[in-house]
């Protein structure tokens, strides 16, 4: 058993990780730019913090061995935040920083991405002992994307571009094994179990809500279009997650 350090322990994978980590027995400290909140928290700790100022993170790091950092959500912030764990995990002598990164961050030209991957430099640069999981897309994400593509009343589905998005129960899964083990490095991919056209994930949403829509494939210019093409946001060799797309919908994900 560690003591763990969840940053975005508030968001859509954090507080599957907060949950995993304390499953397996883990004693946890949630991150939060914001305050606790006003009901009592009994089973971890909250640590308000800033990662622009700084303030309060050399205290949420008191006691801790591992950090698994899933905040974040900006171009902008990314290698901000990164920098300031990294400083107070060396004065406070974190054992471990487990990042949660994205397929593709070195080779998408998306802003996003290329802070991702300016964030896994220096993570690696360090000198903090380090692991780092790359996964796909969440089935939220594809969702969203999928609804952006259904929006107008016919579909237009950029042509050749696939997804494989994976439930982010199974990646917080990874994480909180992850952090329970020895600094691995570069780990394996973790992608959904299947690869499937944006205009075939559409055609799921669409089904999922007993709507009718004609789904027409469009071919997009750009560079990051071309990538997606290419494939470059896939791990087909690592198809290990379960649930589907269209499982995630059945379970409810599109009302949620
Ligand atoms: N969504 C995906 O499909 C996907 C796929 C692969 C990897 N990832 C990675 O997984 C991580 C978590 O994703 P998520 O979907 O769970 O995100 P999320 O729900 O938006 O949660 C991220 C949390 O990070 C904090 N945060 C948001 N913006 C921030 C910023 N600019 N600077 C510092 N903290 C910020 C927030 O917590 P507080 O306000 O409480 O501090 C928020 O609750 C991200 O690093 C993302 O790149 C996501």
């Amino acid at each position: 058993m560690s003591s763990v350090l969840v940053t975005g322990g508030t968001g859509n994978l954090g507080r599957h990780v907060v949950r995993q980590l304390l499953d397996r027995g883990h004693q946890v400290r949630l991150a939060s730019r914001s305050a606790a909140p006003v009901e009592a928290i009994t089973d971890y700790s909250w640590a308000r913090v800033d990662y622009r100022s700084r303030a309060g993170l050399d205290a949420a790091l008191i006691g801790v061995d591992t950090i698994v950092h899933c905040a974040g959500g900006s171009a902008r912030g990314e290698a901000e935040t990164m920098a300031a764990l990294l400083s107070s995990g060396r004065r406070a002598r974190v054992k471990h920083l487990v990042y949660i990164s994205i397929v593709g961050v070195d080779r998408l030209p998306l802003g996003y991405y290329r802070a991702k991957y300016a964030a896994e430099r220096s993570l690696i640069g360090s000198g903090l002992p380090w692991t780092i999981l790359r996964t796909t897309q969440f089935h939220d994400l594809a969702l969203a994307i999928v609804k952006g593509v259904c929006r107008s009343p016919v579909a237009l589905a950029p042509r050749g571009v696939s997804l494989q998005p994976v439930a982010v129960e199974e990646v917080a899964l990874r994480l909180s094994e992850l952090a329970g083990a020895d600094p691995a490095g570069r780990v394996p991919e973790l992608g959904g179990p299947e690869i499937r056209t944006l205009a075939d994930l559409a055609r799921l949403y669409l089904r999922s809500t007993g709507r009718r829509r004609p789904i027409v494939p469009l071919p997009v210019p750009g560079r990051l279009i071309k990538g997606l093409r290419a494939g470059h946001g896939l791990t087909p060799d690592h198809a290990d997650g379960v649930q589907t797309f269209a499982e995630y919908l059945a379970a409810g994900g599109a009302t949620a």
